[in-house]
């Protein structure tokens, strides 16, 4: 698995391709506004962006494929007194259509492993969709256990509606 900054080589269709993970920076945030706007379908202005990588509160690592970014992932770690040990939760995870199967989501996750581990973080949470396949299929290759058994419901209220 990569670490942030390490190369990760994939075979795409047209032949072999480097995969660089990185963290993200300041010259990131227009490409970065376009993949979240493909993914979550929201438009988030790159100064936005720009401030909130500056607040480093979250992690948000890049992958570029040949030089061109095509994906990214961020995490959040939870510490909580209530608790013995920290925990993560890996919030983001994206693949641009054109760049998916080959080894970027992958590398994408291992480098936030490895970024959570530096830090002294080991115990990491995924939640997605029931139905999404290509997420799950990749969780469970990197060895991820589902808790489809718990009875557990995501309860949310928009305070100001
Ligand atoms: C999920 C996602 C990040 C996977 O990224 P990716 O770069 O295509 O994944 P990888 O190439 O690293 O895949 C690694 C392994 O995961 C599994 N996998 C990934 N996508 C799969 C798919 N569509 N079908 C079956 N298995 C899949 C395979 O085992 C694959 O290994 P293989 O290609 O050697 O068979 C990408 O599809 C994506 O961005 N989807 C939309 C956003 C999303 O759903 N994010 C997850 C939110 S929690």
């Amino acid at each position: 698995m990569p670490a942030c900054g390490n190369e990760a080589h994939g075979q795409g269709p047209g032949g072999e391709k480097v995969t660089y993970v990185r963290k993200a920076g300041p010259n990131d945030a227009t490409t970065l506004s376009k993949m979240n706007n493909e993914f979550n379908h929201l438009r988030i202005k790159p100064k936005d962006i720009h401030k909130k990588l500056n607040r480093g509160s979250e992690i948000v690592l890049v992958a570029e494929v040949d030089g061109k970014l095509s994906g990214f992932a961020c995490a959040q770690i939870m510490d909580s007194f209530c608790y013995t040990k920290p925990y993560a939760e890996m919030t983001e995870l994206f693949v641009r259509a054109t760049s998916r199967r080959m080894g970027v989501g992958k590398a994408l996750v291992g480098a936030i492993e490895k970024e959570l581990l530096s830090r002294g973080v080991s115990h990491i949470h995924i939640l997605t969709g029931m139905k999404n396949k290509s997420a799950r299929a990749l969780y469970e290759k990197l060895r991820y256990s589902d808790h489809k058994e718990r009875r557990e419901v995501l309860y949310d209220k928009n305070m100001k509606s």
